[in-house]
C-alpha cells in the first residue's frame, strides 16, 4: 500500500455520515481538572480505568469513528489486559494521537499563543504509528482581543500547523489541524468570525505551501459565536449561519471532514449547533461533524463519580451523547431526544 493510498483509508474510515471523533486526548494537568470537578484523583490507574471506561463503552461504535488519545495512553491497558488502541480498532474506531506539546507565549508578541512540539516529530510518529495511532491532532490558540491575534500571530500559527500537518502526511499519519479561536471574552459574533476568516486564510495558504494534501486531512475549527461574556447569546440557526459563511469562503472543498471542537459550550448547545449546520444548510462540500472533548464527557464524568460501581451508567451517558451528535451529523437531531436514554 503506497503512502496515499493508507491517508485515504485513514480518511474513509473517519469521515462517515452519522459519526464523529471522540477527544479524550487531555494532558495531564487538564485531566486533572477535569477530576477535580468529582473530586477524584487524576492517579495513573484512575486516568487508566476512565479511558478504558469511554472506550470499552458498548454501542459507541455506531456513532464514533477515530479517538483521539493523549500519548500515555497508548500504552495502557483495558481491565481485561488488552492495549487500548487495540480496543478501538477491533470495533472499529481509528485510533488517533495528540501529538502538539501544549501552547506558550510567542516570543517578543504581546498576546499571540504559540503551539510547541515540532522537533523530532517524525521519530515520534513512527513510535505512535507501531502503537496502533493513524491519525495525530495538533491544536493552536488564538485569544480575540481589540488588536488580537495580530497578523504575526497568525502567520506564525498558520506554519505550525502546516509544518505538522506535512510531516504527519509523510508518515502516512492523517493530520487534524485544529484552530482554536477562543469563546473567551465579550467579543460579538461578527469579530469571532472576523478573526477566524484571518486565521482560516492563513492556514490554507500555509498548508498549500508546505504541500499538503488536503484530501488527506481533517480540519478541527471552532464554530463562530459570540465570546462567553458577550451581552447577546445567538442561537443556533444563527451560528450554523456564520460558521458556514465563513467556511465556504475559506475552506477549500477538497477538504473531506470538518470535525468541530466543543470549546466550551453545554453539551446540548454544542449537539444543537452541530445540528443545525446539517439540517439548515445541506449541501455544503464537506462532511460536518464533531470532534468534541467536553461536550462527550461532561455527563460521562458526572455519571461515573470515580465509582467502578456506576461505570455502566457513565457508559450509557456517552453513548446517549455520541448518538445524539450522531444524529446531529445527520440533521436529525431534536431537542426532545434529550429527555430519552
Ligand atoms: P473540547 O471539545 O472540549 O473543546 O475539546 C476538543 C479538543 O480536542 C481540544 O483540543
Amino acid at each position: 500500500m503506497t503512502i496515499a493510498d493508507e491517508l485515504q483509508a485513514t480518511i474513509e474510515q473517519m469521515a462517515q455520515r452519522g459519526k464523529g471523533i471522540l477527544a479524550a486526548d487531555e494532558s495531564q494537568p487538564t485531566i486533572a481538572k477535569r477530576f477535580a470537578s468529582i473530586g477524584v484523583e487524576a492517579s495513573a490507574e484512575n486516568c487508566r480505568a476512565y479511558r478504558a471506561l469511554l472506550f470499552t463503552a458498548p454501542g459507541i461504535e455506531d456513532y464514533i469513528s477515530g479517538v483521539i488519545e493523549f500519548e500515555d495512553t497508548l500504552a495502557q491497558t483495558a481491565d481485561d489486559g488488552t492495549l487500548l488502541p487495540k480496543v478501538l480498532a477491533r470495533r472499529g474506531i481509528v485510533p488517533g494521537i495528540k501529538v502538539d506539546k501544549g501552547k506558550g507565549p510567542l516570543a517578543l508578541s504581546t498576546c499571540d499563543l504559540i503551539t510547541y512540539g515540532l522537533d523530532g516529530l517524525a521519530e515520534r510518529l513512527i513510535e505512535y504509528k507501531k502503537q496502533g495511532a493513524r491519525f495525530a491532532k495538533w491544536r493552536e490558540v488564538y485569544k480575540i482581543g481589540e488588536h488580537f491575534p495580530t497578523a504575526l500571530g497568525i502567520a506564525a500559527n498558520a506554519e505550525m500547523l502546516a509544518r505538522y500537518a506535512a510531516v504527519c502526511q509523510e508518515q502516512g499519519i492523517v493530520p487534524i489541524v485544529e484552530p482554536e479561536v477562543l469563546i473567551d471574552g465579550d467579543h460579538s459574533m461578527a469579530r469571532c468570525a472576523e478573526v477566524t476568516e484571518a486565521v482560516h486564510k492563513g492556514i490554507f495558504h500555509a498548508l498549500h505551501r508546505h504541500h499538503v494534501v488536503l484530501e488527506h486531512m481533517i480540519l478541527k475549527p471552532n464554530m463562530v459565536l459570540p465570546g462567553k461574556d458577550h451581552l447577546v447569546r445567538a442561537r443556533s440557526e444563527e451560528i450554523a449561519a456564520a460558521t458556514l459563511r465563513v467556511f465556504r469562503r475559506t475552506v477549500p472543498a477538497a477538504v473531506p471532514s470538518i470535525n468541530f471542537l466543543s470549546g466550551g459550550l453545554s453539551p446540548e448547545e454544542a449537539t444543537a449547533n452541530l445540528n443545525a449546520m446539517n439540517a439548515d444548510c445541506p449541501g455544503t462540500p464537506w462532511l460536518l461533524s464533531f470532534s468534541y472533548g467536553r461536550a462527550l464527557q461532561q455527563t460521562v464524568l458526572q455519571a461515573w463519580q470515580g465509582k467502578a460501581e456506576n461505570v455502566a451508567a457513565a457508559q450509557q451517558a456517552l453513548l446517549k451523547r455520541a448518538r445524539l451528535n450522531g444524529a446531529a451529523q445527520r440533521g436529525e437531531y431534536q431537542a426532545a431526544m434529550e429527555s430519552f436514554n
